[in-house]
């Protein structure tokens, strides 16, 4: 059995309480738009893909509760709901792209089908073929990653790869994107061990990717945000894979908070430093990482582990969310379902694969 971060079975979704991991495995029903909206912005449920699906998922789950009496009725009722839902958190682009897409689809159905529950059925249908659509792109990813780290080694030499983050199973419907490429090079053979951090203040390495690691029996081996200076210093890391929750046209790239002083860290070491992306998350909208908002969370999360205080009462605090590393720290290249490309071919690649 694989660790699933939501399950949407007989038009009912269901979300893994990420909140409560590695402790305790909940699953928290979505009803409503406002639960969905909710458990996104609360992290309940994170991962930019993750966000995505949920996000959609939870219109999926208004439309099989409530009859419409016209197509006009669904799609506006869907358009209202995605609007909102995509304002639950503001840095990862995967979420807009999906209430895009799905617009668009609505559009061209209703040119097709003309009874409401018909309309329905084949809206909710494509919805949920988002679930099978994710997993199988990032076992392209993990797949392009893996060999494109396998060329690198010498001889008989197996991989030590770097995470950051959580990217895995839990932050997508299945398999990840950064630790989907940890996933690949392990069914491969040619993972000798994954280093992933702790990813402070949320600690969705030591809690999340830890948990996966240890789930899936990958060697692993947990380190502090400030350890990967001593660690690249003293170890030979073949890469440093990471994920994206937005990647603009000239390559740079926002993801966890601590990525951009893994990319400076990597280069001064020359440890090619990789980010791991579904296509869904590249916006060609936004030309450099100057235009991307940075999400910045409650102080709650840095002063605080479990309602336990840990940082001195009254000090102001700063919590962005994201940072954005600079294209040309993206040595490795940006691994995608069709393959690796580097930043600086990447617009042209993706315009040239999704003709857009
Ligand atoms: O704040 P989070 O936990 O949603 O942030 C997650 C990340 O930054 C991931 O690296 C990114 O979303 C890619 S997940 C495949």
């Amino acid at each position: 059995m694989s660790l699933e971060a939501i399950i949407f079975k007989n038009g009912k979704l269901r979300l893994l309480d990420q909140l409560q991991l590695p402790f305790t495995t909940t699953y928290i029903d979505i009803e409503t738009i406002q639960d969905g909206w909710d458990a996104i912005h609360q992290m309940k449920v994170r991962g930019a893909p993750a966000i995505a699906i949920a996000g959609v998922l939870t219109v999926a789950v208004e439309l099989n509760k409530q009859n419409f009496q016209s197509v006009d009725q669904i799609k506006k009722f869907t358009f209202q709901s995605l609007d909102y839902l995509v304002t639950s958190r503001p840095t990862a682009v995967n979420i807009g792209d999906a209430a895009e897409k799905i617009k668009q689809f609505c559009l061209s159905l209703e040119k097709e089908v003309t009874d409401p529950n018909n309309y329905k059925l084949k809206l909710t249908e494509k919805m949920n073929s988002m679930l099978d659509e994710d997993v199988a792109t990032n076992k392209s990813i993990g797949k392009h990653g893996a060999l494109d780290i396998i060329e690198k080694l010498s001889g008989q030499e197996k991989a030590k790869i770097l995470t950051h983050c959580n990217t895995g199973s839990l932050a997508t419907a299945g398999y990840g994107t950064a630790l989907g490429v940890v996933r690949s090079l392990q069914e491969m053979g040619n993972l000798e061990h994954c280093y992933c951090t702790e990813t402070r203040p949320y600690n969705q390495g030591s809690r999340l990717t830890a948990y996966e690691l240890v789930y899936e029996k990958i060697p692993s081996t947990l380190i502090c945000d400030n350890m990967v200076g001593l660690l690249l210093s003293r170890q030979k890391i073949s890469a440093i894979v990471v994920g994206a929750d937005r990647v603009v046209a000239n390559g740079d790239t926002a993801n966890k908070i601590g990525t951009y002083q893994l990319a400076i860290l990597a280069k001064y070491h020359n440890v090619p430093f990789y980010v791991a992306v579904p296509t869904t998350t590249i916006d060609l909208n936004k030309r450099t990482g100057s235009e991307i908002v940075i999400e910045e969370r409650p102080s709650k999360e840095m002063t605080h582990v479990k309602d336990i205080r840990i940082a001195a009462d009254g000090i102001n605090c700063w919590n962005p969310c994201f940072d954005v590393t600079p294209a040309d720290l993206i040595t490795g290249g940006l691994i995608t379902e069709h393959g690796v490309f580097k930043p600086n071919e990447l617009e042209s690649k993706i315009r040239e694969i999704l003709r857009v």
